[in-house]
């Protein structure tokens, strides 16, 4: 069936419910497994679908971005819905603003596409924690993705809330959702519990009725299947041209801080797209578009290593949503099987290069202490988690006093590996070094009895596959000082976000106690810009380049575009969307930089250009862990 009879048959029924009619046949979406296909409204269907995520793309362009997947010929999106994005405290719940996830399914909808739906519980999708919430970790042993009964109470609030908001919108009932996944890759998770599958399975259809195609998906090997897959439940694979429906054809690949940029080449996605469809299969491109990880929403693969703030993937439409090359050889290939929409494309997005604006050393985090720390410090013998403290994103201050004198260099460590995920060490206001997770364990530090040791941990987002996933942040197990076991901690919970948009940070004091020549404190920098006059069409897209800045948080008018880390690569500019920028007052850029600002010597500054720049040389070896199939299964 063609897109366009799809759109004509919406429209249709569009125009029927205003009259107040009712359809004389009902809409329909099955599986006709004896002739190994679906069904909508009694015709088979294949669907070409492409993965878009809401929660990375600004509201205000999800039309531009729909609109793009449906020129290409698509005829259905698949997205997640990550349910830490949305029940953000227990019980607590967002479904405004960016994480309007009905208006989204709406505007599929209007636009022509159909919907297959992936709301978990568990998402993966490079973000954090897989889209599991971290307060699940409230319960330090709980068995997440099982039948662990309080994992299943938190599932069974979070989709008494989700799915009757969801119903309406499924095929049968006049909506765009054709198909809803029930967990996601389960089959290659340890746990392998049936009791949950089937769990889930129930419930969804308690919510959804009975008629809705449920369906797992997996890796395209038995051993996947054997414990992804249920009676009930349609199974689909991950890339795998074996199969007849295909979840997720990689169109891209995602990366990691210190490895290289992922591409695939738009020749083979074309050419394994074209076998696809040759076939007869369903195919869903991940991604089509893949976005950005705003904040601190990127996840992390383990042996640890965390996901850059783009999540570009490589992908046919770019981060920014721009057409690519890629774009085009997909609709080429379309074009040999459907009919695809005529009219223009809607073009990419002008970009603008806003130039460079010089930043002002602020406070560094120790003298803002009492602004960023909301709550105050919370006093324990041993170190807590952020969950103890009621933190889930972002950076917390541990503070403790060396018990004894270390005027020779003695090794400050974490015999158990428990920096998560990466601390900035100083004594007496002094930096003196950085411990990383998996990779520096121990820093000499000197200092004397009493002297005050400060570490500010970051969380830089939780392992999102695997059985690593209860991924707990800050210090999660015991310091030593020499032969000592450090206590008597005193930690600083950080409302950064909070700080920032309120105005509250300060200008830095005068005196600094002297800095190492590579290293200093984790400090607050801030710039403003002007849009310039006479220019039409401003505010446009950007992209923000920090030429010799470290490691880092960016915010831009309070809203936190993402992490820095040109020192280590491949990602050197980061997305600004033209929605966060302002034409009716300055522009206010706050950086909170880590390790060193290139501002010891006179005035620094941050760059705004026109072009992205994600796969600069890389400063570190990390090795891409192998997930599921690793890009060259599609060569
Ligand atoms: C710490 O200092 C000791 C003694 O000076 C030295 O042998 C050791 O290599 C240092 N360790 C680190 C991690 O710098
Ligand atoms: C730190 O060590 C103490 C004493 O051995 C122990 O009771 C405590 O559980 C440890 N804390 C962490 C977070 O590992
Ligand atoms: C930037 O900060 C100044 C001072 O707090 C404020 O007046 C201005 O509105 C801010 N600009 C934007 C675009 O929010
Ligand atoms: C990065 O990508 C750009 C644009 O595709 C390309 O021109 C450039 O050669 C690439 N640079 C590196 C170091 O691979």
């Amino acid at each position: 069936m063609s897109v366009l009879r799809c759109g004509c048959i919406l429209l249709l029924l569009l125009q029927l419910l205003l009259l107040g009619h009712s359809l004389g046949a009902p809409r329909s979406f099955s599986v006709d497994y004896k002739s190994d296909c679906f069904r909508k409204d009694g015709e088979s269907f294949r669907y070409i679908s492409g993965s878009i995520h809401y929660s990375r793309i600004p509201r205000v362009y999800w039309k531009d971005r729909l609109l793009k997947m449906y020129m290409a010929g698509l005829n259905a999106i698949q997205t997640y819905i990550p349910w830490n994005y949305h029940e953000v405290s227990p019980g607590q719940y967002i479904f405004t603003g960016d994480r309007d996830v009905e208006y989204f399914i709406k505007l599929a909808q209007d636009i022509g596409l159909l919907v297959i739906l992936r709301p978990g519980p568990y998402v993966c999708g490079e973000w954090d924690m897989g889209g599991l919430p971290a307060w699940l970790l409230n319960k330090k042993d709980i068995v997440l993705r099982s039948s662990d009964p309080d994992y299943i109470a938190a599932v069974d609030k979070w989709m008494g809330k989700l799915l009757p908001m969801m119903k309406p919108y499924l095929y049968q009932n006049g909506g765009p959702i054709i198909t809803v996944q029930v967990e996601n890759e389960y089959g290659s998770y340890f746990a392998c519990d049936y009791n949950y599958l089937r769990h889930l399975t129930k419930l969804f259809r308690s919510y959804l009725g009975k008629e809705v195609v449920l369906f797992t998906t997996d890796g395209a090997s038995v051993g996947y299947l054997k414990c992804g897959t249920i009676q009930d439940l349609y199974a689909t694979v991950d890339f795998g041209p074996g199969g007849n429906v295909n979840s997720e054809f990689y169109t891209g690949w995602l990366d990691h801080w210190g490895s290289r940029h992922s591409v695939v080449s738009s020749t083979i996605v074309a050419k394994t797209l074209n076998e696809m469809l040759a076939m007869g299969a369903n195919v869903n491109m991940y991604m089509f578009i893949g976005g950005t990880n705003f904040g601190y929403w990127n996840g992390a693969n383990s042996p640890y290593g965390a996901q850059p703030t783009s999540y570009d993937y490589d992908a046919p439409l770019s981060e920014a949503g721009d057409l690519t090359e890629k774009y085009f050889a997909i609709q080429e290939v379309i074009k040999m099987y459907h009919k695809i929409p005529e009219g223009p494309i809607p073009p990419t997005t002008p970009k603008y290069a806003y130039g460079t604006v010089v930043m002002k050393k602020l406070q560094t985090v120790t003298d803002a202490l009492d602004k960023l720390s909301f709550s105050g410090p919370v006093k324990s013998r041993y170190p807590q988690t952020f969950i103890e403290l009621e933190q889930a994103f972002g950076y917390v201050l541990y503070r403790t006093s060396l018990p004894v004198d270390c005027s020779a260099p003695t090794p400050l460590s974490s015999p158990l590996n428990g920096i998560h995920d990466r601390a900035y060490v100083s004594v007496d206001g002094v930096a003196v070094g950085i411990l990383e997770r998996n990779k520096v364990l121990t820093v000499n530090v000197t200092g004397k009895t009493g002297s005050q040791l400060d570490i500010l941990v970051e969380n830089q987002g939780r392992i999102n596959y695997g059985k690593e996933i209860n991924d707990f942040k800050g210090l999660v197990s015991n310091l030593t000082l020499g032969a000592n076991t450090l206590d008597n901690w005193i930690m600083y919970s950080l409302s950064i976000d909070e700080a920032i948009s309120q105005g509250l940070l300060g200008e830095t004091k005068p005196r600094d106690a002297p800095q190492p020549a590579t290293l200093s404190l984790p400090t607050f920098y801030e710039g403003t810009f002007i849009i310039p006059d006479g220019i039409p069409d401003l505010p446009q897209d950007t992209y923000i380049k920090l030429p010799k800045w470290r490691k880092g948080q960016v915010w831009i008018n309070g809203f936190n575009v993402g992490r820095y880390w040109p020192a280590r690569g491949p990602q050197v500019t980061l997305y600004v969307p033209a929605n966060i920028l302002s034409t009716a007052a300055p522009n206010n850029v706050t950086v909170l930089e880590l390790e060193q600002a290139p501002c010891s010597s006179g005035p620094c500054s941050v760059e705004f250009t026109a072009t992205p720049i994600l796969n600069a040389t890389v400063h570190s070896d990390y090795k891409q862990p192998r997930r599921l199939f690793v890009k060259d299964d599609l060569l």
